[in-house]
């Protein structure tokens, strides 16, 4: 089962000429999802893998599933104001707009090796951020995964210059 096919597009969201790929009908097939998370077990199992980091908000949903499935523990990387505790900060660019994400700064110790996830790497402004806010923190990324990669944006290609290893289940124009 292609996950490819189960993920929407809505066009001229959230703005006019944006092509938003939607993944809650991704999510709310029972086999969409197994098979997607399935797909990303596969893939890290047998990595050395100390954390799994998601970026909020659709990163959590995919990031918790993988971390839960691999028995690992999840660090959420949230937009700002919103972690509770002592936190270091990114601000970042986006496909439509900027935005600030924050991170906790107990939430990942020297040395650790972090998988980063996200559902989808657009221009990479996002998961950029969220590499350095990890690497602050002094964790080892072992790779970048997405369920969705958009290639024309640049994104993978803006991480693999910074000497990341990026993963993604399926692309789209
Ligand atoms: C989306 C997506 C990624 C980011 C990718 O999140 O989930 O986090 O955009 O874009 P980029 O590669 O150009 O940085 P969004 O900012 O829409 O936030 P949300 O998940 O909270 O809706
Ligand atoms: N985030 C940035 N660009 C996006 C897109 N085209 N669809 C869904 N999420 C996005």
């Amino acid at each position: 089962m292609p996950i490819k096919s189960r993920i929407r597009t809505v066009p001229h969201y959230p703005k006019q000429g944006i092509m938003f790929r939607d993944i809650t009908t991704l999510l709310k097939d029972a086999v969409g999802f197994r098979v997607m998370v399935n797909d990303l077990v596969n893939h890290y199992t047998g990595m050395k893998i100390d954390k799994v980091a998601g970026i909020e908000a659709r990163g959590f949903i995919i990031g918790a599933a993988l971390a839960y499935q691999l028995g690992v523990g999840f660090v959420p990387i949230r937009k700002k104001g919103k972690l509770p505790a002592e936190t270091v900060g990114q601000e970042y660019e986006l496909e439509y707009g900027t935005d600030k994400i924050e991170i906790h700064v107990d939430a990942i110790g020297r040395g650790e090796k972090i998988l980063l996830v996200d559902d989808l790497i657009a221009t990479g402004g996002t998961a950029e951020a969220a590499v350095k806010l990890i690497e602050t923190m002094g964790g080892k990324i072992v790779e970048c995964a997405f369920v969705i990669d958009l290639p024309d944006l640049g994104g993978r290609k803006r991480l693999e210059k910074l000497r990341h290893k990026v993963f993604a289940l399926s692309e789209f124009e």
